[in-house]
Order: structure tokens, then C-alpha cells, then sequence
């Protein structure tokens, strides 16, 4: 009889046709309770002030309004920030930027509620504004203490060096763009609980918070959170607010609350991906082979600390991305703004850190006139002593070698450099650029005591199973991959196993679905607790029937005990007969993990996943308009639970990346006010921009080195830096503009204006070092 093989099947996501047709339940979408009222918050038309005066009395007596809330009104703390007490959920006294929320209503109706808050007489007296990054810096504005990672001594090192490079560039933020906007669902209950469906990434974390908020202790708060329509990021802290906000005004009301955000108030309210200003200057030799570096990497944080810290100390991290740099300085600030506090986004500040080693090997390539891939290669990560990182980890599963000789291969990537160039000398006005970049990207939660998660299986007398975890579902396929491996571990079809939502009162004290680590995490404890149902049934069954536990086995649907077999209902129905629980509990914490903060050292990453992509561009010098012509993606997911959903991963998670470094930027006015808060002036990606030939592969060789779920490795970050790719790609175009005449300047996102600037300023530059030649 075979194994029954739930593991590693092609399955479709769970609810992909509840999603298709509409079907699959969000917030949104769960039947009012009745008497529900809808919630609007009044929003900051300064970046920076005093509230002098204001005067709620109009919107308290707008048509529908039942009641209107204030930061004074908070019956517990008016406080949502996740580390640090630093952001309040209504401003108070002041506020620290433009669309902050200082007041909120409760209506009958979300149109009333949103025309009410338009009714508030505040005013303001205008205090210093620092918007940009640059504002912050040159104010010395930190908001966090800096940072710094080194390994030797770079500064003497720097001096020795045959060949200096210097450089500074910018990369812009992003907005998360959910298609599911922030929102949630209060319903008070009796004797101060309170129930709350959230949209969230980490129904713990709004759980405390609202606790906070309402003064009560978190036992009485139980939050659920079936689905997200996306998270990317933006709701792992970012649904405290919404969800504070919505049970305060259920608790003074004493009826549910909903509390939606319309998209432009989500874009104006809600935190970003942190935009980042990288300052560097590396030694190195004939080959291009690094022998000394410094980063000075600036972050705008945003007026709060919300999860600063931890994603600068990601994109510090991931300054090193492939290579392995013998003497090292990276110094990190984060700085403060009076913007929107910036948050978690895909990448968790690894895709900035990353984008930066990726300019600096591309520069130095340029400098020398050497491929780009060549200089790649040579200062890969390798044996000791250059396997260890900045951070005194030892890279002990590199295969990027490997995988990026498969990708060359598969992608003629050298055939194609050459006939580029071919191309490129026939065409004065297109340009063809073309690159090929890798990614290693740490798995775990930096914060070592984060990397846990437990699991709940109830097992019911007909045989089937009731899964829960502490894992959200925001479309990353989470919930599928673990019923296939509870599935597996009870050889029962993934039909018996049914998902349920996230909810604090089932697995309590989890931690964010975030870090990429869903599955490893959450796939780990439900196995642990499927295990020990099994276990349990095993010992029974061995005294009911005689038969030695090690010859009973669960295989394709049924137990063998020996000569006898039975199926798992009437195992169930015994065993629950003889009074034995059929439910259990699994927990894992990630193991062999630590980092000391003080010394900045230690081995924070599990382990790593690797990619890698190429990519061809073209651009138009004349209007700066450019294409991604041809896409090849070659990534490693461990052995895959689901190559399905690691596809779609890896598919999403480049065009999400493609997205934030070539068409979606964001705007800020001198008032600090965003200009762009709507699709109409924030573009992210559709179908129209994939590459027109587009080829993903899932590594036929990954393993995963170390114990993880069934060997695979985490696939819902890493895939979004191969989009770098892209990038160097159009950057590659551009210098085809005036060919070997220098390195264009070229900001992220390389939107077509920056395109064209960045081949006028190279042609310019090019035209005088000709003028200058010709006086010689
Ligand atoms: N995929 C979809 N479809 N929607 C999302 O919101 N979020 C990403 C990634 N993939 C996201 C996604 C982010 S930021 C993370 S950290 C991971 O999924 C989280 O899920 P995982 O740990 O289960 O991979
Ligand atoms: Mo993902 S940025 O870790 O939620």
C-alpha cells in the first residue's frame, strides 16, 4: 500500500474558488450584527502642529452621528505602537503629520460617518516639519539610536585598494496596496469582552492593543481573522489602529462598530515601505573583487517607532546580499519624519539593504568594464574564511554557484549580452540593457524569541479534523500548505482536514505572520500536534488489540494494526469511547538561533533562501518609457510543499518588486501632505506590464540543510529582491545611451521621468568628458 502523498502535491489554494467567485468571506463580507454602526476618522490637515482649538460640536450633530471620540476619551491607554508607546491612536495636543487621525465618529452608515468628520472646526499653529529624509537629516532628527555592524577595519583597508569607488543614491518607499483595505469589526459583549474580526497579520498583537486601549485585561479580548485580501506587510502592525479604534467606539456605544477605510484614507493613514538614502565606499582589486566596504544607510522611520528598528536592522542584514566582503562597516540611522510611521513591507527592509550591494557590485563593474556577472561571482560567498558575514554568521549552505550557473544557462544569458550589443549599435533611439542578479535572504524573525508558534487539532468522531494555527491567511497559501501536512502526518485526504480562522481564544500568544516564516513555523507545530493525536491513538489502540505500537500505522486513508485495519473514524469512535482526548496541542520555537545586539553578532537566520533572475529591458531615450521584455527567474524553495502556490509566490513577489522599483512612487507635497493616495496617481504593476516572456522555475535541486518543515524553505519574501534584476536591467539600458562613458545616475524607482533624466545626465556627462579629450 503506498503513502498517501498530500506533501509536495500541486494543490490550488483553499479558497481559490470561493475567491473566483466570490464567495470567500472577508470582513467585509460577515452579516452585520444588529444595530452595527460605521466608524470614519477625522484626519490632520497639517504635518507638523499645535492643536489650538477644536470644535467637534457640528459632527457630534450631523445627521446619523451617535457618537464621537477623542484621544481624552480612551477608557484605557490611547496608545497602539507596538514596541515602543510612541503613537497614539487619536492624536492629542498635536500632530505629527498630515492625515494623522485626531478624532473619530460612529454613524449609522459609512456615508454619514465619512460626511460628519468633514464637519470639525480644529486649529492649528504650525510647528517645524521635517517631511523628506533629507529634512531629518540635515536636523539630526533621529528617531532611533543609530546602529553599526563591522568586521575588520575597513578604513585602512579602503587606503590600501588599487581601485575606489564612492557613491550615494535613493530608493523610494511603497505602498502595500492590498486589494482588501484596513479594516475591522467590533462587538462588545458581556461584562467587558470584547470580540473583533480584524483584517491582520497578528491577531495577538490587536488583541493586546485593544486590551490597551479599552483598559481590560486581554483574556476579555478575542480577536479572529479568517482572511486577508493581502497584508504584504501593511497589516502586521497597521491593524491595531483600525481595530482600537472600532472596539473604544463599540464600548462607549455598546454596539458593534465597523471600521473601514476607504482607499485614500488607507493610503494617507497607513504606514509604507521605508524609503531609504545609501551612502557608500568600497576598495577593490583588478577583478573587481571587494576588499573593503561602508554603508551609511539612512531610513525614513516616520513620526513613530513602529517596527523601525527591527527592519533597519534587516536591510544592515541583507547589505551584503551574495558576497562576502573582508572588511565591513555598515552604520544605519533611522530618522524621523512628520510623515506616516513607516512599517513592515515584503522584504522587511532586506530588499533596500540589498538593492544597495547590488548598485555597488554594478558600479564597480562599470568602473572596470567588466560584466556585471563576472564581478557577481567573484566576490560570492565561498569557503572560510570567506563565508562569514558582516554580522559573524557563517553562510554554510551556499548555492548560489550553483543555481546561478543553471540560470545563465537557461537564460543564454551570455549569448544574449552579445547580441544586445549588436542590437543597441542599430538602434539609436531604443535601448537595450540586460542583468542577471542574485538573492540570499536570512529566514527567521531577527528578534530571536519571536521564531515560535503553536497549533490546535481536534479530532472529531467521524474521522475529521479540525485545524487551527496561529498563522494568517492574506492570499500567501499558508492554510493550504499546513492542511497538507497535517493531511500527511494522519494519511487522511485534505478534505477531512478542515480550516478554521486565526483566533486568539484557540492558540493564544502567536506571533505575526510575517518574516516569511507562516509555514515553517506554523507547518511545524501543527505536524508536532498531529503527532501527538497519533501518538495517543497508537498507545490505545496497542492495548485494545495487542498489537506492538510500532506495527500500527497510519497509511493512505487507514491504520493497519497488524493483520487488522480500520479507518480513523472507527479509531476515532473507539478511542473517544474509552474516554482518551482527541484533541492536542503542537508548538515549535525555531532552534539554534541567536544574536546579541550589543556585539552584533550571532547566527539570527535559521538558514537562507536563494534565488536568482535575469532580466532584459528596454528603454526609449527619448521619452524614458521602459519594458521588461523577458523575465527568468530560477528560485529556491527547499523541496517545495506546493509547487502551485510557491509559483504564484514567486510569480507575485517579483511583479510586487517590479512594481516598487520602476513604476510605483510616492509624493509627498511641501506641506507634507501624500499626493499620491488613489490608483489614479499611484501605479502599481498590471497585467499589461509582466514581461512578455516570462519563465519561472522552482530549483529542482533545494533542499533545505536544516530541519525545517519537510525540508522546504520559506518562499513569501525572498522572490520579491529578484525584481533587482529589473532594475540594473533598465540601468544597463540606460548606460547603452552613451556607451563607455560612465555609470548613469539613477535613483529608484526608475520611473520612464527618472529614466530620461538619468540618459540626459549621462549623455551630458559624456559630451563634456568628449570636450575635454578633444582640448587634451
Ligand atoms: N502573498 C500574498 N498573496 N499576499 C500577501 O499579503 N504577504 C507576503 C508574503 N506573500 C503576502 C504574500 C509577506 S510580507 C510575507 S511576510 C509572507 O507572505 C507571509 O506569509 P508566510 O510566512 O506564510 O510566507
Ligand atoms: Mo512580511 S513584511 O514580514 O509581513
Amino acid at each position: 500500500m503506498t503513502r498517501l502523498q498530500a506533501v509536495a502535491a500541486p494543490l490550488p489554494h483553499d479558497s481559490a474558488e470561493l475567491h473566483v467567485t466570490g464567495r470567500a468571506r472577508y470582513v467585509d463580507d460577515l452579516p452585520e450584527p444588529h444595530g452595527c454602526l460605521h466608524a470614519a476618522v477625522g484626519q490632520s490637515a497639517r504635518a507638523h502642529a499645535r492643536i489650538v482649538r477644536m470644535d467637534l460640536s457640528r459632527v457630534a450633530a450631523a445627521p446619523g452621528v451617535v457618537a464621537v471620540l477623542t484621544g481624552a476619551d480612551f477608557p484605557g491607554l490611547n496608545q497602539i505602537g507596538p514596541v515602543l508607546l510612541d503613537e497614539p491612536a487619536l492624536a492629542q495636543h498635536s500632530v505629527d503629520y498630515h492625515g494623522q487621525a485626531v478624532f473619530a465618529v460612529a454613524a449609522t452608515s459609512y456615508e454619514l460617518a465619512r460626511r460628519a468628520v468633514t464637519l470639525a472646526e480644529v486649529e492649528y499653529e504650525d510647528l517645524p516639519a521635517a517631511i523628506h529624509l533629507e529634512d531629518a537629516l540635515a536636523a539630526n532628527h533621529d528617531l532611533l539610536p543609530p546602529y553599526e555592524m563591522r568586521r575588520g577595519d575597513p578604513e585602512s583597508a579602503l587606503t590600501r585598494s588599487a581601485h575606489r569607488l564612492e557613491g550615494s543614491f535613493r530608493l523610494g518607499g511603497q505602498d502595500h496596496f492590498y486589494l482588501e483595505g484596513q479594516i475591522a469589526l467590533a462587538i462588545p459583549g458581556e461584562d467587558g469582552g470584547m470580540d473583533v474580526h480584524a483584517s491582520t497579520q497578528h491577531p495577538t498583537e490587536v488583541q493586546h492593543v485593544v486590551a490597551r486601549c479599552l483598559g481590560e485585561i486581554d483574556a476579555k479580548v478575542r480577536v479572529e481573522c479568517r482572511r486577508m485580501g493581502g497584508g504584504f506587510g501593511g497589516k502586521e502592525t497597521q491593524a491595531n489602529q483600525i481595530a482600537a479604534i472600532a472596539a473604544v467606539l463599540a464600548r462607549k456605544t455598546g454596539r458593534a462598530v465597523k471600521f473601514r477605510l476607504d482607499r485614500d484614507v488607507d493610503m494617507t493613514l497607513t504606514g509604507k515601505r521605508h524609503d531609504f538614502r545609501i551612502d557608500y565606499r568600497v576598495g577593490f582589486d583588478e577583478d573587481g573583487r571587494i576588499e573593503a566596504i561602508t554603508f551609511d544607510q539612512a531610513a525614513r522611520g516616520g513620526c513613530s517607532a513602529d517596527l523601525t528598528g527591527a527592519i533597519a536592522d534587516r536591510a544592515m542584514f541583507h547589505a551584503d546580499n551574495a558576497y562576502f566582503f573582508p572588511h565591513v562597516r555598515i552604520r544605519s540611522r533611522r530618522l524621523k519624519t512628520n510623515t506616516v510611521s513607516n512599517t513592515a513591507f515584503r522584504g522587511f527592509g532586506g530588499p533596500q539593504g540589498m538593492l544597495g550591494i547590488e548598485e555597488v557590485v554594478d558600479e564597480i563593474a562599470r568602473h572596470l568594464d567588466r560584466d556585471p556577472l563576472d564581478v557577481r561571482r567573484a566576490n560570492f560567498y565561498g569557503p572560510a574564511p570567506r563565508h562569514l558575514t558582516p554580522y559573524h554568521m557563517e553562510v554554510e549552505d551556499f548555492v548560489l554557484p550553483e543555481l546561478m550557473d543553471e540560470l545563465e544557462r537557461s537564460s543564454n544569458y551570455r549569448e544574449r549580452r552579445a547580441a544586445i550589443e549588436a542590437w543597441n549599435a542599430t538602434s539609436p533611439i531604443l535601448k537595450r540593457g540586460i542583468a542577471l542578479t542574485p538573492v540570499k535572504f536570512g529566514i527567521s524573525f531577527t528578534t530571536s524569541h519571536l521564531n515560535q508558534a503553536g497549533a490546535l487539532i481536534q479530532l472529531y468522531t467521524d474521522g475529521s479534523v479540525l485545524l487551527n494555527h496561529g498563522g494568517t491567511e492574506m492570499g500567501q497559501g499558508l492554510y493550504v500548505k499546513v492542511q497538507q501536512i497535517v493531511a500527511e502526518e494522519l494519511q487522511i485526504p485534505t478534505g477531512l482536514v478542515r480550516i478554521t480562522a486565526a483566533d486568539t481564544s484557540k492558540v493564544p500568544n502567536t506571533s505575526a505572520t510575517a518574516a516569511s516564516s507562516g509555514t515553517d513555523m506554523n507547518g511545524m507545530a501543527a505536524q508536532a500536534a498531529a503527532r501527538t493525536l497519533k501518538e495517543r491513538l497508537i498507545a490505545f489502540a496497542a492495548g485494545k488489540y495487542g498489537v506492538p505500537a510500532h506495527k500500527i500505522v497510519f497509511q493512505d486513508g487507514t491504520i493497519l494494526l497488524g493483520e487488522r485495519r480500520m479507518s480513523l473514524r472507527e479509531l476515532a469512535k473507539e478511542a473517544w469511547m474509552a474516554r482518551i482526548q482527541l484533541s492536542a496541542t503542537g508548538f515549535y520555537a525555531t532552534p539554534g538561533i541567536h544574536y546579541d545586539r550589543e556585539q552584533a553578532r550571532g547566527r539570527p537566520f535559521y538558514y537562507f533562501a536563494y534565488g536568482a533572475a535575469c532580466c532584459e529591458a528596454v528603454i526609449d531615450t527619448l521619452t524614458g518609457e521602459n519594458r521588461i521584455l523577458r523575465a527568468d527567474l530560477l528560485h529556491d524553495v527547499g523541496r517545495s510543499l506546493n509547487p502551485a502556490i510557491d509559483r504564484g509566490q514567486i510569480e507575485g513577489g517579483f511583479v510586487q518588486g517590479l512594481g516598487w522599483l520602476t513604476t510605483e512612487e510616492l509624493w509627498w507635497t511641501k506641506e507634507g501632505a501624500l499626493a499620491s493616495h488613489a490608483p489614479s496617481t499611484y501605479k502599481i504593476p498590471c497585467a499589461s506590464d509582466l514581461p512578455r516572456d516570462f519563465r519561472v522555475a522552482i530549483w529542482e535541486r533545494g533542499r533545505n540543510q536544516e530541519r525545517s518543515i519537510h525540508r522546504s524553505k520559506a518562499v513569501g519574501e525572498p522572490p520579491l529582491m529578484l525584481a533587482i534584476a529589473a532594475f540594473q536591467a533598465i540601468k544597463d539600458a540606460v548606460a547603452r545611451a552613451a556607451p563607455g562613458k560612465g555609470s548613469p545616475r539613477l535613483d529608484a524607482p526608475a520611473t520612464p521621468e527618472r529614466v530620461l533624466f538619468a540618459v540626459k545626465e549621462l549623455r551630458r556627462r559624456a559630451a563634456a568628458l568628449d570636450l575635454a579629450r578633444a582640448a587634451e
